[in-house]
């Protein structure tokens, strides 16, 4: 009989990209599971003590109770129980309304706007329509990999933009080698960026659309925290002229409407883009169900919705970087994304750290406080305002609490 641990007969069978005849067998821990072990520990350790968690990138809240309202009532829609494909028209209206509302930018519904099933299956899926073998997708770090992952599972390869401090957590488009701008096909953007919540100014953008044109790259703008801006109206790449001749910007349902778990988000720009990307789509999956389709159109349609939820982590965040200054962290408002990304402590008392990861780890082990690492452009931590607390006061004592554990710490900052 074989033993759980004896390789499987398919063992050789597993793709290049999987790590071929050694899937499986690593033993490299990634970060998440870094933390989560350490999360565990921790518990383990004092279960008395409450975890701050800080680590967590999801929405606290439901969706507000007229969109599930809608929901309920789409479900009993025989209308609506069959496959979507590339999705039905009242969302694409709904989507192409909101985009006018918002950002005073038309789309044609039909052609320019296409559905998907959450941001993030748009990013597995647009290096198919782009990327043959050696291509190139140019990608900000830190940032969300998963259009980079698939563009290497083509054959493509990825080429990092470090998202700098001292840039202005903008990426060094000229900076670019020659030979890479020559196979890059693809760029990604992200601003409202994650993690470091820098908001993209026109300017920078102007400048993008510039670089697409020389460089003969396509832009794919993802704007998934695109609704929780602060200092100003948010503001969409497709505002900007010229933005729909290169390229696409991808929105999403989960953050700016509390709306995670529900899977949907659209694709829209540049009509032959848009239908390049719908014709994979269509050949990857069968479209969103109907009803949260309908239900999304509610959503988009009610322009409280993204006010309130942007609102609410705007308090949040003023009042964790007032807690995080006191206990010696340079910490601004971030322009926006529900997270604040701050420089990494370099020791506590006599205890310094090597990285990001060193800090947090120690952060969680010592006081139980749960923040995430990021050591790509240099040593961060990620806090983020998606933390559990019923009322303004839980907040406030939350934050209390985190400048007493944090405080006893002796932190030093570089
Ligand atoms: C920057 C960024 N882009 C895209 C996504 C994916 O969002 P969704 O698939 O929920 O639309 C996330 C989610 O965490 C994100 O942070």
């Amino acid at each position: 009989m074989a033993t759980t641990d004896a390789d499987p007969w398919f063992q050789t069978l597993f793709a290049d990209r999987m790590g071929g005849a050694n899937y499986g067998k690593g033993t490299e821990i990634y970060k998440f599971e870094k933390i989560k072990r350490a999360k565990r520990a921790a518990l383990a350790a004092y279960p008395d003590r409450q975890l701050l968690d800080f680590g967590i990138g999801e929405n606290d809240d439901m969706a507000p109770a007229q969109v599930r309202e809608a929901l309920k009532r789409e479900v009993d829609r025989l209308e609506n129980r069959g496959y979507a494909d590339n999705g039905i028209q009242a969302y694409k209206d709904a989507v192409a309304e909101f985009m006018q509302r918002e950002f005073q930018v038309s789309l044609n519904p039909t052609t320019e706007i296409v559905h998907a099933i959450g941001s993030k299956p748009a990013y597995a899926m647009m290096p198919a329509v782009f990327v043959n073998p050696g291509d190139v997708t140019l990608m900000t770090v830190p940032g969300y990999p998963v259009a980079g992952t698939h563009t290497r599972y083509y054959g493509g390869e990825v080429h990092r933009l470090p998202l700098l401090a001292e840039n202005g957590f903008f990426p060094d488009l000229k900076g670019i080698p020659a030979d890479i701008r020559k196979r890059a096909k693809l760029l990604v953007l992200n601003y409202p960026n994650s993690p470091t919540g820098k908001v993209a100014t026109r300017d920078f953008y102007k400048q993008a659309i510039e670089f697409a044109h020389e460089n003969q790259v396509i832009i794919v703008q993802d704007a998934a925290h695109i609704m929780l801006s602060y200092d100003d109206q948010p503001l969409s790449f497709l505002q900007v002229d010229g933005a729909k001749d290169v390229g696409v910007e991808v929105h999403s349902m989960s953050k700016g409407f509390n709306m995670i778990g529900w899977r949907l988000g659209w694709v829209c720009g540049h009509a032959k883009i848009v239908q390049a990307f719908a014709d994979v789509k269509d050949n990857s999956d069968s479209g969103q169900f109907m009803a949260i389709q309908h239900a999304a159109a509610a959503a988009l349609r009610d322009p409280q919705i993204p006010l309130q939820v942007r609102a609410k982590y705007k308090r949040r965040l003023a009042k964790l970087v007032a807690a995080l200054k006191q206990v010696g962290f340079e910490a601004s408002m971030p322009g926006g994304t529900y997270f604040l990304y701050v420089k990494s402590p370099v020791a506590a008392g006599d205890r310094s750290f090597a990285n990001a990861e060193a800090a947090s780890q120690f952060l969680i082990t010592e006081q139980s406080v749960c923040c995430v690492p990021w050591d790509d452009a240099g040593p961060f931590l990620r806090f983020s305002v998606t933390y559990m607390a019923a009322t303004e006061a839980e907040e406030d004592a939350l934050m209390a609490e985190t400048v007493s554990r944090l405080g006893k710490l002796q932190l030093r900052f570089a």
